[in-house]
């Protein structure tokens, strides 16, 4: 029988809802029928067997459409493998990724019965000239970190891809534990 996976994310300008669709690419597998669909949109999380949860970082925190998910679901989601991604840091560096990192790592302690089997951070995709007015005006100040900061995509589908593998292995012997 097809197990059902939820991949569900918050996102304001899309990049984190591409990172979704590629990661059900990978998932998308004789083994599991998935679902990709928004946070806000999500009532029940009932029917599926694992859920994959995707949010971006806005002024040091995950996008309040995934946090308020995460408090929604919190009985649940205590209850079923879960894999968090989230998408961050527009340059390419890894003081920056790990800056964000040790953020979301610090957030996750908010949540201390949500227990991912895999926790991930990638690049995130910036473009000065689709910013919505408000996001605009945080980019204004010399000492904001976006402050006349070129657009870039910094994710990685390499990682990605390697990262939704790893996923689908572990959903694999969780869901087959005598194959391991
Ligand atoms: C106003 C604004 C604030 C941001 N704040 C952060 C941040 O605090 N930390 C971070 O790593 N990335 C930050 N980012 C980068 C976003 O996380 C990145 O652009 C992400 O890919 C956006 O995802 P979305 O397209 O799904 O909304 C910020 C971007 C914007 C526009």
């Amino acid at each position: 029988m097809s197990e059902s996976v939820l991949i569900t994310y918050a996102t304001r300008y899309g990049s984190t809802k591409e990172v979704a669709e590629k990661i059900a690419q990978i998932l998308i597998h004789d083994e599991f029928e998935v679902e990709v669909l928004p946070c806000k949109k999500v009532d029940t999380i009932e029917q599926y067997q694992f859920i994959v949860i995707g949010a971006p970082y806005y002024i040091g925190g995950m996008l309040k459409d995934a946090k308020n998910f995460l408090l929604r679901n919190q009985d649940m989601l205590s209850k079923k493998p879960v894999a968090f991604f989230a998408l961050g840091p527009i340059g390419e560096t890894e003081k920056e990724l790990t800056e964000t990192q040790n953020q979301l790592d610090k957030e996750l302690k908010q949540f201390p019965w949500f227990k991912p089997i895999s926790t991930v951070m990638f690049g995130g995709k910036y473009n000065p000239k689709k910013l919505r007015l408000l996001d605009k005006f945080l980019t204004l100040p010399p000492a904001s970190p976006l402050h006349n900061l070129a657009a870039n995509d910094a994710r990685n589908w390499e990682d990605i891809k390697n990262w939704a593998e790893k996923i689908t292995a572990s959903l694999i012997s969780i869901k087959n534990p005598s194959i391991q």
